[in-house]
């Protein structure tokens, strides 16, 4: 059969732009045949995926013909004994992203408005979008800070959400403790809070929570976490929910019944027990971190201060320029065009090496333009 196709998908989905990933490394060998390529634009753990979850995964090989654990009871209880919560507080999904599309599922009708940074990570907005809801923008200070009161202020009789992405991506700057306390206390009780605490492992700040503690304490709030980051498990798609019972209730009836893999639930059991790939991860980053903030320095670049494993640095009005000719010398980072930041670059920090290979690079591309 042939002829146009008249079935039509629902009018939200047309205003809805697509999410862009960080290039693959596959991709850029292909298209500029070079054999090195240095990923620095996802946010992923360069020293790889904790070992014991990788050993874990091996022996979990042999089982694959079953279907996994519908309910992950055994990642469930070994996230709430890690996190001092009880089993009912903890919903775990296809990783952090799962999660947003599954509290907006949940929360949002058509025309209710939820409350984001701006800018931040942008699936809260596709959330969003997918239900019809609408998306309020609580812009962050001219220095890319929180804007605690800015937040408050956007609330409105509609307001169904409020995101807080603590460290904030793709600024790395955090909420302190006292302004996560300031927000929850002011926001109206029929507002629900997410914090996406995806990087808090990275966090360095004496005055950070990443909100586990308010959910014990029984606020409206539910805390985001992945094991995509600091456990090096991206690939394997595994995150969780912690939030007060009732509102784990609600997300549990639009979850899939076999939503993480068997391999996924395996690792992330193993992973959150190994404190020694946990802590090589975050002194890496906390080293690596200074010593890039050091050469951006010598590069008269300015960046912002991040506790996160990337940092946003400001490379000027050719920013377009200098990601391509970083991506022609096999070196890929994100371009922040996506979020209005039109001068600058987002970049992972790697390991020491590859590091090093952006320095000499960018140090290369801006003596040879200016
Ligand atoms: C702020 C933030 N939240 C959530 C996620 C989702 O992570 P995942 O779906 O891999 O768990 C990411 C991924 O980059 C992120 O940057």
């Amino acid at each position: 059969m042939s002829g146009k196709i008249e079935v039509q998908a629902r009018k939200e989905l047309k205003q809805m732009k697509p999410y862009t990933p960080g290039k693959p490394i596959w991709e850029v060998q292909k298209e500029l045949g070079l054999e090195r390529v240095v990923k620095l634009a996802s946010n992923e753990n360069p020293l790889g995926p904790s070992p014991k979850a990788v050993t874990a995964m091996q022996a979990a090989l042999t089982d694959l013909h079953r279907y996994p654990d519908a309910q992950s009871v055994q990642l469930k209880q070994a996230i709430a004994t890690h996190y001092e919560l009880s089993a009912e507080q903890v919903i775990i999904t296809n990783g952090g992203d799962e999660l947003i599309t599954l509290l907006s599922e949940t929360f949002l009708d058509a025309e209710d408005e939820i409350i984001v940074p701006g800018p931040t990570f942008s699936e809260y907005e596709f959330g969003a979008q997918l239900m019809g809801a609408k998306v309020i923008v609580a812009p962050l200070t001219n220095d890319l800070q929180y804007d605690p009161e800015a937040i408050v202020a956007a609330v409105t009789e509609r307001t169904k959400m409020v995101y807080l992405c603590s460290p904030n991506n793709p600024t790395g700057t955090i909420l302190s403790k006292k302004e996560l306390q300031y927000i929850l206390d002011s926001l109206p009780k029929w507002v629900l809070v997410v914090l996406d605490a995806a990087y808090s492992h990275f966090v360095s700040a004496d005055d950070y929570s990443d909100g586990i503690e308010f959910v014990r304490a029984g606020y409206p709030l539910v805390v985001l976490k992945t094991f995509s980051k600091i456990y090096g498990l991206a690939g394997i798609r595994v995150g969780f929910g912690a939030a007060p019972q009732a509102i784990i209730q609600n997300i549990l009836q639009v979850k899939e019944p076999f939503n993480v893999n068997a391999l996924a639930q395996a690792a992330a059991i193993a992973a959150i027990g190994d404190e020694e790939h946990v802590s090589r991860s975050r002194s890496l980053v906390a080293e690596e971190r200074q010593r890039l903030y050091a050469s951006f320095r010598e590069l008269g670049l300015s960046y912002t201060e991040s506790m996160s494993n990337f940092v946003l640095v400001e490379v000027g009005e050719q920013s377009e320029f200098i990601y391509e000719q970083l991506m022609a010398k096999g070196i890929i980072v994100r371009l922040a065009k996506a979020w209005g930041l039109n001068s600058h670059l987002r970049i992972s920090i790697g390991t020491p090496e590859e590091n090093e290979l952006l320095i000499e690079a960018l140090h290369h591309i801006l003596k040879e333009n200016t």
